[in-house]
């Protein structure tokens, strides 16, 4: 009897730490899955950040560098950049004191790139000046030749443009 009593409760006992085990092992996996959901979100926040820095960047390249404004904004009758049609195209207030061959009298728009434009036709306009069609531009647009890194941040400014775009 007594033993019968002994072996029971070792049954007990082991029933319990496999049931012990048993939370053990769920409550790790629960914090190994939190823990790698936490990675990954901080990674996402992180590429958010990454991506913001990128914008900024090709914001002081257009806005201070590359003053690309004052050919591709329209300006209102006081000669002062139209905010709200940022970057996307005009006709071109200035003129050559001499005749320049294949001088262009607008600019097209760029707020999102230009029409037909991929990303990579775009950075490699800005590292090289040569166009989509295999070509500079015509004067006086400038023949930039941005190092790769700024001209992917400037690419992603322009991109960052679209929504804010009056036309699109
Ligand atoms: C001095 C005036 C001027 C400035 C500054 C200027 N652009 Fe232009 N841009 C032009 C003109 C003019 C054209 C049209 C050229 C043509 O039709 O071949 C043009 C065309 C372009 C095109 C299309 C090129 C093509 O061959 O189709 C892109 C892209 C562009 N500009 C981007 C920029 C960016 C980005 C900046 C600033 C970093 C900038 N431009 C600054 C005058 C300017």
């Amino acid at each position: 009897m007594e033993k019968m009593e002994k072996s029971l409760k070792e049954e007990l006992l082991k029933n319990l730490g496999s049931g012990i085990k048993l939370i053990l092992i769920l409550i790790s996996a629960f914090l190994f899955f939190a823990a790698m959901i936490s990675i990954a979100s901080a990674g996402q926040v992180r590429h958010i950040a990454n991506s913001s820095r990128l914008i900024n960047r090709g914001r002081y390249l257009v806005e201070n560098v590359g003053k690309c404004a004052d050919c591709h904004t329209p300006r209102d009758r006081f000669g002062r950049l139209i905010k709200s049609k940022w970057l996307e195209g005009t006709v071109l207030n200035l003129k050559p004191i001499h005749p320049v061959p294949g001088w262009a009298g607008k600019t097209p728009d760029i707020a999102g790139l230009p029409h037909g434009w991929t990303q990579k036709d775009m950075i490699k306009f800005l590292t090289t000046g040569i166009n989509i069609k295999g070509k500079f531009a015509r004067p006086p647009m400038p023949g930039y030749r941005l190092t790769k890194e700024d001209a992917i941040a400037v690419t992603d400014y322009l991109l960052s443009l679209k929504n804010l775009s009056s036309k699109k």
